[in-house]
């Protein structure tokens, strides 16, 4: 089996935008994409035979944080790795837990060695190092794994900054050690992507992209974005960070974001994104349609019985009314959850997709103008 390859086939004349396709042993994903978020091994409400068929997925994440506390490595092992366990026999990509330890555990320290913390399930108290958390992902069998990071928070100030970028910079030659001395375990090849930090401060992100350029990876991703900083200066160091990381290599942009984030990113350059947003916000009753932002839960869609979208080839947007999964948020049935999802899923997919098309024609940009105005309005 094979290490993950990146073929680019179309690059955008007026922006950065690209449109390949990476290879893995779990089958192609064509870029730009997006990669719903799986956080126990389970995008929520959704099941992987609609994540196939109707969705369109073509790689979803899992969490090493919450896959090691539940149902723990051991459970995953025996099951054969995560593909075996949940069902899903096309690529998966593992964030490393660092971003979740300082999101949802508690009592977390931070040391050289790594993050010591208590589970947000029980309580129990656990350490998490860049050794432990590559074999841990060694396990879990993930075709991309990512490597352990510090995300510091928005804002931080340049000394700490600094001091967390050079952290994760020691802790990603230590990942590099463990993954190279250790082998996959399932008959597949895994591979590892570096994350660049450098928090809000330009001169770091070029100094984290050329450290982690040097790696020489499959594919490279941008962390520490998206942590409340506003969005132009996101969209900045998006470019910078764009700027310097390898041209012929996949380039991830993590927990990224609304759709126009989205398309702008990938005229930035970016070609990979995941986001709760389609799944959470879905759940909480915010649509994306392709005509524009809707509460399902407002009157005014009571007696609308048009279907969610129909600007999506999506069964399930195409098939219930407005109407009706206003009726089932309002009276709190779960059906109603798993339509948003699906939905909201199929959307992001949709337009990553149509991004990827208007790339390969080549009027990605005058596209991404005139739809994001119209994805933008509150219907
Ligand atoms: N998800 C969103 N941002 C980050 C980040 O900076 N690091 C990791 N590991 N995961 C993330």
């Amino acid at each position: 089996m094979a290490a993950l390859t990146f073929t680019l086939e179309h690059t955008d004349n007026s922006s950065k935008a690209r449109a390949g396709t990476i290879t893995t042993d779990h089958g192609q994903i064509a870029t730009p994409i997006f990669m719903p978020v799986g956080t126990i091994g389970s995008v929520k409400a959704v099941t992987q035979q609609q994540l196939k068929d109707e969705i369109g997925a073509q790689i979803i994440l899992g969490n090493t944080y919450h896959l090691y506390l539940r149902p723990t490595t051991a459970v995953i092992e025996a099951a054969g790795g995560l593909h075996r366990f949940n069902g899903w026999h096309k690529p998966i990509l593992t964030d490393s837990g660092g971003y979740q330890v300082f999101s949802l555990a508690e009592n977390r320290k931070l040391t050289e060695e790594g993050a010591l913390f208590q589970s947000h399930i029980d309580g129990s108290r656990h350490l998490f190092t860049p050794e432990n958390v590559m074999d841990i992902q060694r396990s879990i069998g993930a075709d991309i794994v990512m490597a352990f990071d510090e995300c510091p928070p928005y804002p931080s100030d340049y000394t700490y900054a600094k001091k967390s970028m050079d952290l994760t910079h020691r802790w990603l030659d230590r990942c590099f050690t463990r993954f190279n001395s250790t082998e996959d375990k399932y008959g597949y090849t895994q591979n590892l992507f570096p994350i660049v930090q450098g928090s809000t401060y330009e001169d770091l992100r070029v100094a984290s992209c050329k450290y982690i350029a040097s790696k020489e990876a499959a594919g490279n991703a941008i962390g520490g974005l998206s942590v409340g900083e506003p969005e132009a200066m996101m969209y900045d160091l998006t470019q910078r960070c764009t700027e310097n990381l390898p041209y012929d290599k996949p380039r991830y942009l993590m927990g990224v974001g609304t759709p126009w984030n989205i398309l702008e990113c990938i005229s930035l350059g970016v070609d990979m994104f995941d986001c709760v947003m389609p799944t959470r916000n879905g759940r909480n009753g915010m649509l994306f349609t392709t005509k524009g932002v809707i509460n399902i839960r407002n009157k005014k869609w009571a007696t609308d019985f048009s279907v969610i979208d129909d600007g999506l080839q999506c069964e399930t947007s195409n098939y219930y009314s407005k109407a009706y999964l206003r009726h089932l948020f309002v009276a709190d049935e779960i059906l109603g959850l798993q339509i948003a999802s699906i939905h909201n899923l199929a959307f992001y997919l949709w337009l990553v997709g149509e991004a990827r098309k208007h790339i390969t024609a080549g009027d990605f940009q005058a596209w991404k103008t005139s739809t994001i105005e119209v994805l933008k309005q509150r219907l």
